[in-house]
């Protein structure tokens, strides 16, 4: 029993995950805004553990989509599945990359954070990191809404953080974790309508 008043803002409402988009570029000084608003999120120790890349031309889509595809591809065919239909999802990814207008690829890299002689705090700070990376991208998500641009976020690199890098010639140091699709949203595209929170079943008070 919460009784309680709505009160998720509208602005966190307004962004919603945006497949489809129209031809239309979205300009570099608006990517770079969603860049900056990503770069003021929450991260440990006042580091910045992340790096962005803004993929916008043709030629790099292509090597992006092809990188992460043929990995993708040799995982599937190692699970067993059918050739036919391994060739059908890695064509599906192709066309989702080369179609979005830009895509911004989050990595991650060791600087600014501790280091830890032993594995469990180690993994424990990168763990940190990469929940700051999920921070960056929400928040870059949240300002392409409020700018009217269509967001999506891809799983695709965390699958994958070296292929992902050295299909787009990144530094070695630089390694991807999370894609979001950025374009003016398509006007005819129908997102799935957003469940309501079963806020007593995902909360608990002690
Ligand atoms: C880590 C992460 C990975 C995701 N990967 C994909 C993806 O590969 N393809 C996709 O279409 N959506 C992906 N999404 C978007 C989710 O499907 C979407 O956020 C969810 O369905 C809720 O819908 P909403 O974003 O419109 O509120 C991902 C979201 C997150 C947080």
């Amino acid at each position: 029993m919460t009784g309680r008043a709505a009160t998720v803002p509208a602005f966190l409402e307004a962004r919603r995950s945006i497949r489809a988009f129209t031809d239309e570029p979205v300009a570099r000084d608006a990517l770079d805004g969603l860049v900056e608003a990503a770069c003021i999120a929450p991260a440990p120790h006042h580091s910045r553990p992340w790096r962005f890349v803004v993929v916008d031309s043709d030629a790099a889509k292509r090597d992006l989509a092809v990188g992460m595809g043929e990995r993708w591809r040799t995982d599937l065919r190692a699970d067993g599945m059918a050739p036919a239909r391994v060739d059908e999802l890695v064509a599906a990814s192709h066309e989702k990359l080369e179609d979005a207008p830009a895509l911004v690829l989050g990595c991650l890299t060791w600087d600014g954070l501790d280091r830890y002689p032993d594995p469990a705090r180690q993994r424990a700070e990168w763990g940190m990191a990469l929940l700051s990376l999920g921070a960056a991208v929400e928040n870059l998500m949240v300002a392409a809404a409020d700018a009217d641009l269509a967001s999506c976020w891809v799983a695709a690199p965390i699958f994958c953080p070296e292929a992902a890098r050295d299909a787009l010639g990144l530094p070695e140091v630089w390694l991807p974790h999370a894609l979001v699709l950025v374009g003016h949203p398509d006007p005819a595209y129908v997102g799935r309508p957003r469940p309501p929170v079963p806020i007593d079943e995902l909360r608990a008070y002690r």
